[in-house]
């Protein structure tokens, strides 16, 4: 099967924050086509719950506490001058989203204020949010004004296979496009562009137990890392110390703010065990408390912990926490009467594809933003709610420098060819795999790690992906095949950039 060429101005693969907020910065300039997986609203945008952390209240905060705050918790390995500009053109940002019809909390009895919350590792009230759905609020402002834009045309159910490099044609290697699967129709079209932004997110579904959403395959990090782009600090995933614990709640996360309004972890027997451990107790950042808990969990052969809003105002869930508390009372959790039951899981991917300054990447012509990058912002761990930050920084200057460049592309390019590969009738190797490398990133790679757990992943890792390989040639390809592909190369960027790295951060 060949597939249809096609051209467009700013390639934008991913739907959330960053690839949206970037189409808005290049869309007066050019045709921008915006590629995501599932229904466009479908990132680990639309989950995130904290919200955003800036600094706007300059009597109580400022601008150094913040910094201090993002190194403190980045453990010696941020970049200052990036921490520097991503906190200082943060509120420049808030603004626009609320020019754009973002509608964020407002403190109660003045519509003028926005309502601040605290979240752990931070020492101000500096998280602006939308109650605790702040994610899915931008998300809905932002679809919004690309929809408005005559510019913009979104593709669903779209996913980029693999990027065009010049490379491939023997020249010096640039972006110029991406091969892009229907995951409908299974056509793949091979689309060009000036250049790309990555704004694929995070990598959380390496991992059995993780906050993301299914979409959260690593497929950014995989594809520039196929495309001879540079990745970095793969090693530091983060893991968040509190996600419901229940058999019916797959991946629902229970907001740090909880915690920042003052939310007490608990053993079962009541104990504060994260008083001694951190000054600042369940509310230490989020690495001390996941660590802690991984050990209780190990000491006490306990399944979870809890986490306790009983002694707090009776009205504070229903209205600092609508989503939290009706998915728990949908459980029959009432927070408000008894402990949340929570454990850890995989989060957020500190590391990922290098970007400089103005979001370019190692490769010409392909930038990134946002979870599936590395700006050097976050270092060893991220504070809470700087994410969305520093997508919003990030693609604002991503689309700035990529206004001014200079496109490549080989003389004739190749269109996708399926060559002679057949429909696969064997789709349990896909989910079987899948599972294996989940499981082993687990148990392996996980919290705490050791030399010896890594090398058995790495053995088993290496096994899963040669299979992947035979299949991918020899079987017509399908978003979950491709899915697969990159899940199993992030898991290998991050086992062997944990065995480089021998210190613990
Ligand atoms: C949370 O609400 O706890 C998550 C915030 C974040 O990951 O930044």
């Amino acid at each position: 099967m060949e597939s249809s060429i096609q051209e467009t101005d700013f390639l934008v693969l991913g739907s959330g924050i960053a690839g949206l907020y970037y189409a808005l910065h290049v869309a007066d300039h050019g045709r921008v086509t915006i590629i995501t997986k599932r229904d466009p609203a479908e990132s680990s945008t639309r989950y995130a719950q904290g919200g955003i952390a800036s600094v706007l209240d300059h009597e109580r905060d400022s601008f150094e506490s913040h910094v201090e705050d993002t190194l403190r918790v980045g453990a010696g390995l941020c970049k200052q001058e990036i921490v520097r500009l991503t906190v200082e053109e943060g509120p420049r940002h808030i603004r626009r989203l609320i020019e754009l019809g973002v509608e964020f909390t407002r403190q109660p009895g003045d519509q003028a204020a926005l309502d601040l919350g605290r979240e752990g590792g931070h020492s101000h009230r500096r998280v602006v949010h939308a109650t605790d759905f702040t994610g899915q609020e931008v998300e809905r402002a932002l679809l919004a004004a690309v929809a408005r834009h005559p510019n913009c045309q979104l593709l669903d159910h779209h996913l980029a296979v693999d990027l065009l490099t010049t490379a491939a044609y023997g020249l010096p290697n640039a972006c110029f496009g991406a091969y892009v699967l229907d995951a409908r129709s299974g056509g793949v079209m091979t689309l060009l562009s000036r250049v790309v932004f990555l704004a694929t997110g995070g990598a959380g579904k390496v991992y059995l137990y993780t906050s993301n959403p299914d979409v959260a395959t690593g497929d950014g990090i995989a594809m520039a890392y196929r495309a001879g782009a540079a990745v970095a600090n793969m090693e530091f995933y983060q893991f968040h110390p509190t996600l419901l614990y229940h058999p019916h709640a797959k991946s629902f996360l229970i907001s740090e703010a909880l915690r920042g309004e003052g939310g007490i972890l608990r053993l079962p027997d009541g104990t504060d065990f994260m008083k001694g451990v951190h000054e600042l107790g369940s509310l230490a950042p989020r690495d001390v408390v996941a660590r802690t808990i991984d050990a209780e969990l190990k000491r006490t052969g306990a399944d979870c912990v809890y986490l306790d809003m009983t002694a707090l105002p009776k009205e504070l869930a229903p209205r600092r926490f609508p989503n939290i508390h009706e998915k728990c009372l949908a459980l029959g959790i009432d927070m408000r009467e008894q402990p949340i039951p929570v454990v850890p899981g995989a989060h957020y991917c500190c590391g990922g594809v290098v970007v400089d300054a103005q979001g370019r990447t190692t490769l010409r012509n392909l930038s990134a933003a946002g979870e599936v990058s590395c700006t050097g912002l976050h270092g060893a761990c991220r504070l809470a709610s700087n994410s969305l930050l520093e997508a919003l920084v990030f693609a604002a200057r991503a689309a700035a420098a990529d206004l001014a460049a200079e496109p490549v592309r080989p003389a004739t390019v190749r269109p996708w060819s399926s060559g002679n590969a057949v429909n696969s009738d064997e789709a349990v190797v896909v989910s079987q795999n899948w599972d294996e490398v989940r499981r082993a990133m687990w148990n392996y790679v996980g919290i705490v790690r050791s030399e010896k757990r890594l090398d058995r992943a790495r053995r088993r890792i290496e096994l899963i992906r040669e299979e992947i390989r035979e299949y991918y040639w020899n079987f017509l390809i399908t978003s979950d095949l491709c899915e697969l592909r990159n899940i199993a190369l992030v898991a290998h960027l991050i086992i062997d950039s944990a065995r480089r790295r021998k210190e613990s951060r």
